[in-house]
């Protein structure tokens, strides 16, 4: 998962190339100790705080994962020794988390990211219909960020992921990548199909939604779980 920037000399001045974007579409994250957590976040038993450290674990590995295309510019420092060329990110980036689970992967990715703004959306899906509803959006009207990291645990049916994709798209936002710790095969082919330039960063594709279009194994509600709401059974 190594980044993959480019540095060499070029008449004594340092010439630092950022990696091309990398294309739309589903990236798998593949790796021994995201495979080890999700399994543990699936777990019924996994109680509300380890479910948190678990989602919190998750989106660093992910969020590493999903930014090794971001570009770069030059930039020198001066060390305790000498000058030193590096590098620092360029543009401006927008996590943008997806209400009420979303928010439990936003403190882990501003870690990695300090200079990140943070663009709130709200919405719910319907119990009855299994649609988006829209509760929260304060997005300015003008100057979209240059990348966007839309945050959400779950991509279902994929309709709220599509709903955050069209409020972006709207905003203006050239690039955007989705990252969800758990989806349903179906809805993250519902959205890279309508989609396709978006990344969609996913750590386990589940097979099927159950009848009340629930991902299946899953996890439940990775928002009743991270805020302990969970009602208990009759
Ligand atoms: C869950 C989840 C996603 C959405 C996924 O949120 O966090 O936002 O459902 O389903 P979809 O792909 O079919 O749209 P929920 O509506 O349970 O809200 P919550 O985060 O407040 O619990």
């Amino acid at each position: 998962m190594a980044g993959s920037s480019v540095v060499g000399e070029t008449d004594g001045l340092v010439d630092v190339t950022s990696p091309p974007p990398r294309r739309g579409g589903i990236h798998l994250v593949k790796h021994p100790l995201v495979e080890h957590h999700v399994t543990r976040m699936r777990r019924e038993t996994t109680r509300p705080s380890e479910f948190r450290d678990l989602v919190r674990r998750l989106a660093a590995l992910m969020a590493y994962e999903a930014t090794q295309d971001l570009p770069t510019k030059p930039y020198k420092v001066q060390t305790p020794l000498c000058e030193a060329h590096g590098v620092q990110v360029r543009g401006r980036i927008g996590l943008v988390p997806i209400l009420r689970a979303g928010l439990g992967m936003v403190d882990p990715v501003l870690d990695l990211l300090p200079m990140a703004e943070v663009w709130h959306l709200g919405l719910y899906r319907d119990e009855d219909t299994a649609m988006p509803v829209r509760y929260y959006d304060k997005l300015p009207a003008k100057r979209p960020v240059d990348v966007a990291l839309i945050l959400d645990p779950m991509l279902a049916t994929g309709g709220s992921a599509t709903a955050a994709l069209m409020t972006l798209r709207e905003w203006g936002v050239p690039q955007v990548k989705v990252l969800s710790l758990i989806a349903a095969q179906e809805g993250v082919d519902a959205v890279a199909s309508q989609f396709p330039e978006a990344q969609i960063y996913v750590c386990q594709i589940d097979p099927e939604l159950n009848a009340s279009k629930f991902i299946v194994p899953g996890l439940g509600d990775a928002g009743d779980r991270i805020f302990n709401t969970i009602e208990p059974h009759e």
